[in-house]
């Protein structure tokens, strides 16, 4: 295979009118377009040819670095030998093979896996899943679910109902019925600059038992929470706050859905965030780092008494009318199985997790740095909080994305903050340059 990073491309743009960009304010862009032509381990080159180091793995995604062989050499492969073969009444080999592996991997008991083609259809799976599984088992009243201020669950109606992010959701009437919010856990006058998990908020857990009782638990099918909120703006759980959660559910029979889409396959130091923090949920939900970013794929993990309830009726019957026609398509499976190889074989799980102190440092080096109101991280993950300018909410981290660009170094921010996910390749020089791009521009703007 040859590697094309001494290669200096040069793009003409094309027309950009018609494309229709997500999550993007369409006409500044296309007025001042940044385009990625390629990208090749922890960097990309925009169309002019610029190299820029990533550090937020595309978006949470290419955990093993962009373009790694192995997993090229396997899209390729399957292109080749199967492009697609239904996903009802029939299937393919690599998916199973998936399945197996991922189930291998994933915390104890998950031993059955839903293939989707994303994070949000991850999410809508899951929380379907837990409406049935109740029904199934006679309990048909449980029909809320329960989700938290400020999480991001994708986009479908399933997602944004749950999520608790304003704009995501004021556009879109009145979504799901039946749903609660338990409040967020972003508080940074009790825990600013706190080095991984704050020691304060584990009693915002118990707000779920005041939801509980206003609903009565007999109505409620499932709480949904991400065990790090990412979109939000790196929002870490206070110690032993999901381990309540865990507690109040399992005392009122509610499902504990953890959406793992961002803090799976090594992102928190461990193949999932509920491994390293001790906590087992009855659902994961994952995505992105599942095929490294490289082809659209989520899962839905299941432990087994939840399969278990849904296999009772006719054998021959349907027992889960949900699928999507591209679950477990052919290619997604061929980049996953090889991506969770790489994952093994390059030690990235275990990498990640001893790269996580020079992280740390960097980032808590910037405190004092104009603007700096918390730094917060945990395994691969960190943000720089900055203050708001007065009346213009996230102007100020705008202009740290532009200057951080036009210094080579991508980040991704949300609100006032710069969240940094790197690729788990990154070197610690690497760490060195995306600190100190961030210092210059936090003294530049
Ligand atoms: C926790 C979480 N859930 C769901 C999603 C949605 O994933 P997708 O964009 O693949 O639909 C995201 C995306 O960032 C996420 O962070």
């Amino acid at each position: 295979m040859t590697d094309n990073t001494a290669r200096n491309l040069e793009y003409d743009l094309p027309d950009l009118q018609a494309y229709w960009m997500p999550f993007t304010g369409n006409r500044y862009f296309k007025k001042d377009p940044r385009l990625i032509a390629r990208a090749k381990g922890a960097y990309v080159w925009t169309h002019d040819g610029k190299k820029v180091l990533d550090s937020i793995a595309g978006l949470w995604c290419c955990n093993a670095g962009h373009c790694h062989p192995k997993i090229v050499e396997a899209i390729q492969k399957q292109a080749a030998v199967l492009d697609y073969a239904t996903a009802f009444q029939l299937s393919h080999p690599k998916v199973f093979e998936l399945a197996n592996k991922l189930t291998d991997i994933a915390p104890d008991g998950f031993d059955y896996a839903f293939f989707v083609n994303s994070g949000s259809e991850a999410v809508d799976t899951a929380l379907k899943m837990a409406l049935a599984y109740h029904r199934i088992r006679g309990d048909g009243a449980r029909t809320r679910l329960i989700g938290r201020e400020k999480g991001y669950h994708g986009v479908g109606f399933g997602g944004i109902s749950v999520g608790g992010i304003s704009p995501n959701r004021k556009m879109f009437g009145a979504m799901l019925p039946g749903v609660d919010h338990l409040p967020h856990t972003h508080n940074v006058e009790k825990n600013a600059f706190t080095r991984g998990l704050p020691e304060w908020g584990v009693h915002l857990a118990d707000e779920l038992e005041n939801i509980v009782a206003l609903h009565d638990p007999s109505t409620i099918a499932a709480v949904i929470v991400e065990p790090i909120a990412g979109s939000a703006g790196v929002i870490l759980p206070p110690q032993g706050y999901l381990q309540r959660l865990r507690e109040i559910c399992d005392e009122h029979g509610i499902l504990l859905i953890f959406d793992e889409v961002i803090t799976a396959f090594g992102r928190t130091g461990d193949k999932f965030a509920a491994t390293r923090m001790g906590v087992t949920p009855d659902l994961i939900t994952t995505a992105k780092g599942l095929t490294s970013g490289t082809v659209p794929m989520g899962a839905v993990l299941a432990k087994g008494e939840i399969y278990d309830t849904f296999m009772t009726g006719p054998e021959g019957a349907i027992e889960f009318f949900h699928g999507y026609t591209y679950s477990g398509h052919p290619l997604a499976a061929a980049a996953a199985c090889a991506t969770l190889d790489v994952y093994e074989e390059e030690g990235l799980y275990e990498r990640a997790l001893s790269m996580e102190s020079y992280l740390e440092d960097g980032l808590h080096s910037l405190k004092g740095e104009p603007y700096v109101i918390d730094v917060r991280n945990y395994g691969m993950i960190g943000a720089v909080e900055m203050q708001a300018i007065d009346d213009q909410p996230t102007a100020r981290a705008v202009q740290l994305f532009r200057h951080c660009f036009d210094n080579g170094v991508s980040v991704r921010t949300t609100g006032d903050t710069a969240a940094f996910s790197p690729p788990l390749i990154i070197e610690n020089k690497q760490i060195d340059q995306i600190i100190e791009t961030v210092r210059g521009a936090l003294r530049a703007i």
